[in-house]
């Protein structure tokens, strides 16, 4: 079998030529087809980070195994790495997080296990990077939780919790704030759990959750989480047992897997050959498993566990009394362990499957839809403007606009209502929320709301608007604070 590899940015050259050696040393059955992605291909004027031609070959070969990526901070170019997993759908990211006997952390020392996995939604949330400044004071992001979206992240979660028959699977959210975006995750989530009775299925307030997971980390199993929550609670798990220099990822889809480490491109200590590639090689290893070479994972894991176990270590952690190896020598020393096996938590050594056949080719692009509409009406809008006078005025001048359609309901600033009630305290910005509905109570159309809009734009600079919607008897908007 084929697969693309990209060696990455900083100490990913390091690292990924340290994995591919333990990967000939053990006779791994893999060819490799290597891709230009990274910072370097930035700097050379493709703007998605890639090339026309790795893109393609990715496509082809269904399995990209790839080393750290820098993204150039603040304006500009696009993480490379969320594009790629944004593009091939790769939706489920999963994250395991292990105890490492020689990797010596506050748990480890007080004897308590911790075994966790993590599924983090990998292309919505906030990682559409779908941004905007609406006035000179006011960033908008825009924050996209879909059904299907969820539920493909969420299936895969169940799937892969009752595969290594888990205890528990807990989905992290913040679904008392955010009612509808993290409200429709958690509704997918407890879904999908009534086709897994056999799974304790339960759920944690995100904040709770980070309080938990660093007092009682072994009361959890599989987690799973929307894109920037389980992007942090992945950190703090992997602060749990001993760094980022020991957590492998895979991002999975259905035609297209990436594997990588979760950490990133370690520039202060690149082309120094002492990065610890530790978590590139538990990513292959993942990815071995994944392609049917039970054997060549189980061997060069238990390697790699016995190395640990054994003392030996990078400079990034380990007992500081024993002198510390360079990435080579730590490369040297796993490979001289090969069929050797760590005292605690040695992997059974598995016969190979058949590989499993990776990417095929799609007609079209598929559009998902998981259920019907209900009835759908548009009751309002919220008409987003700019201004810097006080909302008793802002209020007056809206109403103005009203004409015979809309009433004006109220008004917020920063989702936080001043009008018709509000508090002297509340601080304002220059920009205002009017909410208008139907005055009564009858359904408005799409031209009714341009109209409003067209009126209103003599008085204001409008930076967005939004339909309220409602289905059936739900209301798919959410209330202002105090309204
Ligand atoms: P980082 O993970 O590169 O480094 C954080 C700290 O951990 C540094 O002190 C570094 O020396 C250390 N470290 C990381 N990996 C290590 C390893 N294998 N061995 C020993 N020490 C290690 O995070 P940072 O500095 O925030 O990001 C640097 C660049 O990496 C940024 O451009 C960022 O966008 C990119 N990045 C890429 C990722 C990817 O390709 N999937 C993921 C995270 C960051």
């Amino acid at each position: 079998m084929k697969i693309a590899i990209a060696r990455g940015d900083g100490i990913g050259p390091e690292i990924m030529e340290a994995v591919l050696k333990i990967f000939a040393a053990n006779k791994v059955p893999l060819e490799y087809e290597f891709v230009d992605m990274g910072k370097w291909v930035f700097d050379k004027g493709f703007s998605n980070g890639m090339t026309p031609e790795a893109k393609i070959t990715i496509e082809n070969l269904g399995i990209l195994f790839k080393g750290p990526m820098e993204t150039p901070k603040g304006k500009g170019v696009k993480s490379v790495n969320v594009t790629a997993r944004k593009t091939w759908n790769t939706y489920a990211n999963k994250r395991v997080f292990q105890t490492l006997h020689g990797v010596d952390t506050v748990f480890s020392k007080g004897g308590i296990p911790i075994d966790i996995t993590i599924v983090r939604e990998n292309i919505e949330d906030t990682y559409g990077g779908i941004e905007h400044m609406l006035t000179h004071d006011v960033a908008l992001s825009r924050r996209f939780i879909t059904r299907p979206g969820s539920l493909q992240v969420i299936k895969y979660a169940f799937e892969m919790a009752k595969k290594k028959n888990a205890k528990r699977i807990t989905c992290g959210h913040k679904a008392n704030i955010m009612k509808i975006t993290d409200g429709l995750f958690l509704e997918c989530f407890y879904e999908v759990a009534e086709e897994y009775p056999e799974l304790k299925a339960d759920d944690v307030i995100i904040d709770d959750l980070c309080m938990k997971l660093v007092t009682r980390p072994d009361t959890f199993d599989v987690i799973v989480l929307t894109n920037l929550q389980g992007d942090i609670v992945s950190d703090l798990c992997a602060g749990l047992i001993g760094g980022l220099g020991f957590a492998p990822s895979a991002n999975i889809g259905d035609h297209i897997c990436i594997f990588e480490a979760v950490h990133g491109t370690a520039p202060d200590i690149a082309g120094k050959n002492i990065a610890n590639p530790t978590a590139l090689l538990l990513s292959g290893i993942t990815m071995l498993r994944h392609l049917g070479y039970m054997q060549n994972a189980a061997v060069i894991e238990n390697a790699l566990l016995f190395t640990l176990e054994s003392g030996v270590h990078t400079g990034d952690f380990g007992d500081k009394k024993i002198p510390s190896v360079n990435t080579s020598q730590f490369t040297e020393t796993i490979i001289s362990n090969f069929g050797k096996a760590p005292v605690q938590g040695a992997k059974p050594v598995l016969p190979n499957m058949p590989a499993t056949p990776t990417s095929f080719k799609l007609e079209k692009n598929p559009v998902i839809v998981t259920e019907e509409m209900e009835q759908e009406k548009i009751v309002g809008v919220d008409l987003f403007i700019e201004s810097v006078e006080q909302p008793e005025m802002v209020a007056h001048m809206c109403q103005r606009h009203a004409g015979e359609k809309f009433k004006l309901i109220n008004i917020s600033n920063r989702g936080t209502q001043v009008w018709p009630t509000g508090s002297i305290y509340t601080n304002l910005v220059n920009q205002y929320n009017a909410r208008f509905e139907s005055l009564d109570g009858s359904p408005l159309h799409q031209q009714d709301v341009i109209s409003l809009y067209v009126s209103l734009s003599g008085d204001f600079k409008i930076c967005s608007l939004e339909l309220l919607n409602t289905w059936g008897d739900k209301r798919a908007y959410s209330l202002a604070q105090g309204q």
